[in-house]
Order: C-alpha cells, then structure tokens, then sequence
C-alpha cells in the first residue's frame, strides 16, 4: 500500500540572471493506492517519473507525506528499497552483468550466499519467467523486450512486495510490448507503472492522470484515459490554430475536452477521483527554505534491490 498526503516536490535552481528560482514539480498530491495494479499517466514532464521515484526514496518530498507501506521511503531507505523493485525504460540501464544468468545471480547475492545454491536459484527464476533458453546468452544480443524481462526477473529475485516500472514498454516493438504486458498480468505483486501505453494502463485496475505536477484524475482506466485522450486533443488543436493555417472544422475533438474537469462530470470510478482546473503557472510556487529536492544518486541500489 503506498500512501500519498499533500505531496509537493519543489527543486531548487538559477535562473539566467543567477537570481534563485524555485519550480514546483509535483503539487498537492493526495492519494492511497491500494490497488494491485495502477497506472500513472500524462504528458513529458508532468511529474510520473517524480511521483514514482518517491516511493523508493530516490526523491524526496518538499513538504507532505509518503508511507510505503506503512515505512517512510526518505528515512528508511534501505529498508523500503528491499520492498519495492524499480523496472526502468532503458533496461540497458539496469543489466550490469554479461548474461541473464549472472544478472539474476547478482540479485541473489545476499540472500543466497552459496555460489552453487545462488546458480540454481538463479536458473529457476529464469525458468518461471520463460526465460531459461536465453540463461547464457550475452545481455547484448537480447532483444529490447527480452531484455525488460531479465530486468523485471532480476528484480523479482529479490522477492520484492510493491514493482514500480518507469515507461517500461516505451523502447519496446508491439510484440515485446505484449509480451512484458503479459507479464504483469501474472505479477502477485502490486504494480505502479507510468506509461504512455494506453492499452497498458487501460489493463490496470486504476488510473492516476498527472498534469503539470498535479493529480487532476483519478479512477477507472477506461474513464480517465477516455477524459485524458479527450485533453490531449483539445491541446494539440489549440496549439495547432495557434501555430498552424486554420484547420477544416468537424474533424476535430472540441467540446469533448472542454468537458474534461466540467460541473457535472461522472464519477470517477470510486476511488476517490478528483479533478481539478489546471492551473496556467505551473513553476509559480514561491521559493521555500528547505525545499531541495535531493536527487539520491543511488549507490547501494544493488545491494538493496
Ligand atoms: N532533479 C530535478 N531537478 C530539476 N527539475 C527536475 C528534476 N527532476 C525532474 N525535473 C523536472 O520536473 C518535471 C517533471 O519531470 P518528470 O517527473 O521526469 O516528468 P515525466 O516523467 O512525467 O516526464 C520536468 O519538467 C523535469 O524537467
Ligand atoms: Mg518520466
């Protein structure tokens, strides 16, 4: 369970005049996810990856409040992070070791003290996951979604409660696209994916809308993706006649957006869904002392996955 109250993330910077700056990254965001599976969506730079890496302390909140589980992720760090395994875009990030097996041998390391014991291990863990025909194979002549899967293994090894998985499927082919959604599907754990996949989100069991650092939907997936593809329109054709000749009217998507956030709106699914107006200043949040928030570089990752 991770739980998120008044959550605001700002970062402290200059600007071209050297005169101090504070930008709001995420605002006011309030939110129990209990769900088995939720996903977060939202354009570049709304905040997904932020709200994400709060939950294993790789930022820290400027003011509010995270439990993961019941445990605060900024102050006990290795702790939450033996819970929660983190599934990246760029699994080349993530793979350090020459071969899937050796990846997973890694993950095991101090569970597993015996060498020969950590191997077998290892080798059954691939196996669960499909993945035992590739145990040797050299990480560089994986495919990119059979990559992702020696990731999400290797993360799994660790027995982990709670996957957070940042645009997992963003580098991905369709068909490896299908195979990693595949896989999540038989997760046990709970999932907290951010995506621009829409058919991925739409298979989770709750859908979180980030815009410009704030949550402004939250609810049923087909819902809130049905709101957010309406937004998103809306916002390319008023950037469209703003920058472009006129286009033909009737083709367009008005009026559907203009819904989006409306009195009146249906509900949203149940789980404690708000909209709210967004709003135009987005880096208007006034500075704040102790507001840095500390991108942890993350040494002890390995050890702690
Ligand atoms: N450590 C940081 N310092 C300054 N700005 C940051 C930092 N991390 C993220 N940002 C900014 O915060 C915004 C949200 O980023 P991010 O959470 O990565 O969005 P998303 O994952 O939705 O694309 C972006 O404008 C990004 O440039
Ligand atoms: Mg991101």
């Amino acid at each position: 369970m991770i739980d998120f109250s008044e959550v605001a993330v700002q970062v402290d910077g200059y600007d071209l005049e050297g005169r101090s700056t504070s930008t709001a990254i995420l605002r006011g965001i309030t939110a129990t996810l209990a769900e088995h599976r939720v996903a977060v969506i939202g354009a570049n730079g709304s905040g997904k990856s932020t709200l994400l890496k709060l939950v294993n302390g790789l930022m820290k909140v400027s003011s509010g409040r995270v439990l993961v589980d019941g445990r605060d992720p900024a102050r006990q760090a290795r702790e939450v992070r033996r819970h929660v395994g983190h599934v990246f875009t760029d699994p080349g990030a993530q793979l350090i070791m020459a071969t899937p097996l050796e990846e997973v041998e890694l993950s095991l390391r101090s569970s597993v003290p015996r060498r020969e014991e950590r191997r077998e291990r290892a080798l059954a863990i691939l196996e669960t996951h499909g993945l035992a025909r590739l145990a040797n194979r050299s990480v560089h002549a994986l495919s990119g979604g059979e990559r992702q899967l020696v990731s999400l293994a290797s993360v799994l090894a660790v027995d982990p409660t709670i996957i957070i998985a940042d645009e997992p499927t963003t580098l991905l082919d369709l068909s490896n696209r299908i195979l990693l959604s595949h896989a999540f599907d038989e997760l046990e754990q709970q999932l907290v994916v951010s995506t621009h996949d829409l058919e991925l989100a739409a298979r989770m069991d709750r859908v979180l809308l980030i815009d410009h650092g704030r949550l402004i939907d939250d609810g049923a997936p087909d819902e809130v993706i049905a709101r957010y593809r309406a937004m998103m329109s809306e916002r390319a054709e008023a950037s469209g006649e703003a920058g472009l000749p006129a286009r033909d009217e009737g083709t367009g998507t008005k009026g559907a957006a203009a819904r989006v956030g409306a009195p009146g709106q249906p509900g949203t699914g149940g789980t404690g869904g708000q909209m709210s107006p967004r709003e135009p200043d987005h880096a208007g949040a006034g500075p704040t002392p102790n507001a840095a928030a500390v991108l942890a570089s993350d040494p002890g990752a390995r050890d702690d996955r």
